[in-house]
């Protein structure tokens, strides 16, 4: 970063953050090296892969093509954000086997998960594509995040988070 830079605030998983940034760092680098927000990952690096995926107001966005300055205001969570005990479905279907996409098919699962009413236009498979994965064939994550779902529904599990 330069020694300027530009503040900006934002609500990072929950929490009110003012940082000075350069204006050319990408959300993903912000994320890892200035908030040691590690569970993001860079795979490509150019918006092809999903490993970086994070939710920016709620939205699933590749955090390896957004500037940070882009997220002044405005409310980011990333992986570390999710519960561990909603992972639980996730990890038991196979879905994780090297981990590298593991992160981004989380974050991406999670907003499924807190907008189901998506399933009733869209495939998981639709929902989950720009998510890449070598090693699982997808099979684990679709299992994995229609038990998710189930499990949800049947605890009576309604939105979480923002
Ligand atoms: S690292 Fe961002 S999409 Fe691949
Ligand atoms: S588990 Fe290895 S890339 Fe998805």
């Amino acid at each position: 970063m330069s020694s300027g830079g530009i503040e900006i605030r934002l609500t990072l998983n929950d929490e009110s953050v003012a940082a000075r940034v350069d204006p050319g760092d990408r959300l993903l680098d912000f994320l890892r090296y200035q908030r040691n927000l590690t569970g993001t990952k860079e795979g490509c690096g150019e918006g092809e892969c999903g490993a970086c995926t994070v939710l920016l107001d709620g939205i699933p966005v590749n955090s390896c093509l957004i500037p940070v300055w882009q997220a002044r205001d405005r409310v980011v969570e990333t992986v570390e954000s999710v519960p561990e005990e909603e992972l639980a479905a996730l990890l038991a279907s196979g879905a994780t086997q090297c981990g590298a996409c593991t992160p981004g098919v989380v974050m991406t699962a999670w907003w499924v998960r807190r907008n189901r009413d998506l399933v009733d236009t869209h495939s998981l498979r639709e929902l989950m594509a720009g998510n890449l994965c070598r090693c699982t064939g997808y099979d684990g994550i679709i299992e994995g995040l229609e038990a998710w779902l189930e499990s949800a529904a049947s605890t009576g599990g309604g939105e979480g988070g923002a």
